[in-house]
Formats: structure tokens, C-alpha cells, sequence
């Protein structure tokens, strides 16, 4: 009862991307220790609190750099698959132990080896996550790369995400960015928009990623990943600014702030 209570508007699990724009520059080989750790932080202290959490983090200096760089040196499927996929374990295996530091079980399933994805829909076998789950396991995947063909594709946080919370019953998506929410027309952010709106507006085309280097798109690829995955048991996605302390716990609990994109 007092999880219940203390869980706010969604009970049970809850699915969490931390974008690489949150936790990197997404341009330098760098992960911003101070903002993994507090986060971290955040997301153990949810745990500890009674919430399941399935985390997926995003690519940001490791996985949108290397795959930037693949593609500009035109190198071949194979090379680009063992560049990016070893850039995406440097940072994913840097997140697992800040998690355990912090008293949570993270288990890391890299997405190359244990989904199959077609297009936006990773496909990913989410029955061996759910069976390591009951033992109190949170588990944490990632935006990877994979063959597709004679070539290279990449499966997104953002796609798997959605995918995640629809095969682990979560009802809310949490993208902790580095924006306050999704920013409409007049620079306003949006409180709460229905999903349908927001196709129909072209507010996803705001903002320019600047000097970022990024190779699946900030909220354009998030509406087209929600568009491609959703399912009738996922309610909401809370985008939510992870730069801000105390944003990550509260989604997490069920009363973040940023914007509710109502399905
Ligand atoms: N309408 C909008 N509202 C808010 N942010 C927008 C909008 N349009 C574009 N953006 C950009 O989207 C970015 C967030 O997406 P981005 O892909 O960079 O982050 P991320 O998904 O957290 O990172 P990663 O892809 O590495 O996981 C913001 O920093 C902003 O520049
Ligand atoms: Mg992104």
C-alpha cells in the first residue's frame, strides 16, 4: 500500500530514457560525471522506494560520434558495427557501475543481441528481461547498431524505450533531456499535448541541435518512435529535463515535471 501511495499517478514499473544530451555533450568523448552520478542518485532512490525501473540510455558522444564517424569515413558494415558497438559498451558499462554504486542491480542487454529490428520497432526478446526482473534486477539497454542487409542501421533508446514500456506494462515513458519539455512555436514549453497534436503541429522542428552531432533526430525521432511502437497499455511520455536536480526521482515517482505527451 505505501509503494501505492507513494508511487504518484502510474504504480509499478516505469521505463526511463537518459538522453545523451543529458549525460554528454554529444560531441566529445566525455561523460559528464557529476549529472550520471546524481542521477543515478535519483533513479536508486525511486528503486529503493519500491518502483521496478527498465532503463535505455541514448547515444550521445559515444554512440551518435562514433556512428557520425563511420559514416563520414564510409567505413565498411563491419567496422562500423565494431566501432559503435564498443563505444556504446565504454559508456554503458560507465553507467552500470555508477547504478551499483548506488545499491542498484543493473543488467545490460545490448540491443544488437537480443532484438532484431525492423525499421523503428526494435522487436526485442523482452521475456529474458522480465524473467531476470523478478529477481530484482533493473535492466539497462541501449541505442546500438546493427546489420541490416549488406549494411548498417542503428536501433534508437528512443524506439526501444517505447517498445520496452509496452513489453514491461509500464504505462509512462520518462526522456529526461536536456530541455525543459517540448517547446512549441513561441518558445513556450508545453505543459501537456496530446500525441495527435503534436504530430499535427510542426513544434518537433523547433530547435536546432547546434553544435551537436546527433544521427537520429532530438524530439522528431521521439515522436516518430512513439508513432511506431505505442501500444494500449502506455499512457504518457514525460519529457523532462534531467539537468535539473530532483526531475529524474520525481517522473520516476509519478509527478515529474516537463511535458505529458498524453496517448
Ligand atoms: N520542439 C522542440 N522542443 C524541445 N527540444 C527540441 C525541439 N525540437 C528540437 N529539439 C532538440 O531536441 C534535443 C533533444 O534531443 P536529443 O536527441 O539531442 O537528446 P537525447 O535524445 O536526449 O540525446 P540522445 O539522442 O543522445 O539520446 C534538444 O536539445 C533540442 O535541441
Ligand atoms: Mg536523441
Amino acid at each position: 500500500m505505501q509503494t501505492r501511495s507513494r508511487a504518484g499517478r502510474y504504480p509499478g514499473v516505469r521505463v526511463i530514457k537518459i538522453g545523451g544530451s543529458v549525460i554528454t555533450d554529444k560531441r566529445t568523448f566525455k561523460l559528464n560525471y557529476a549529472i550520471a552520478n546524481r542521477i543515478a542518485g535519483e533513479i536508486a532512490a525511486a528503486v529503493s522506494n519500491g518502483i521496478k525501473v527498465g532503463i535505455v540510455l541514448g547515444g550521445g558522444s559515444y554512440g551518435h560520434v562514433a556512428a557520425s564517424s563511420a559514416r563520414m569515413l564510409d567505413a565498411p558494415p563491419a567496422d562500423a558495427l565494431t566501432l559503435v558497438t564498443m563505444y556504446m559498451f565504454e559508456l554503458v558499462l560507465a553507467m552500470a557501475d555508477i547504478l551499483a554504486s548506488k545499491g542498484v542491480k543493473p543488467v545490460v542487454y545490448p540491443p544488437h543481441s537480443f532484438c532484431d529490428p525492423d525499421g523503428l520497432v526494435p522487436r526485442c526478446n523482452w521475456n529474458s528481461v522480465l524473467r531476470d526482473m523478478k529477481v530484482g534486477v533493473t535492466p539497462l539497454v541501449y541505442g546500438d547498431v546493427y546489420a541490416c542487409g549488406e549494411s548498417w542501421c542503428i536501433v534508437s533508446g528512443d524506439e526501444l524505450a517505447i517498445e520496452m514500456a509496452c513489453s514491461l506494462g509500464s504505462p509512462l515513458v520518462v526522456y529526461v533531456t536536456d530541455v525543459d519539455g517540448v517547446i512549441d512555436a513561441d518558445g513556450k514549453v508545453i505543459d501537456e499535448i496530446h500525441v495527435d497534436e503534436l504530430e499535427e503541429s510542426s513544434i518537433v522542428e523547433q530547435q536546432k541541435t547546434g553544435s551537436k552531432i546527433d544521427v537520429t533526430g532530438g524530439i522528431k525521432r521521439k515522436l516518430d518512435a512513439i508513432r511506431a511502437n505505442r501500444c494500449l497499455t502506455l499512457r504518457e511520455i514525460l519529457v523532462t529535463n534531467g539537468l535539473r536536480e530532483g526531475n529524474t526521482y520525481a517522473a520516476l515517482m509519478g509527478h515529474g515535471s516537463g511535458t505529458r505527451i498524453i496517448l
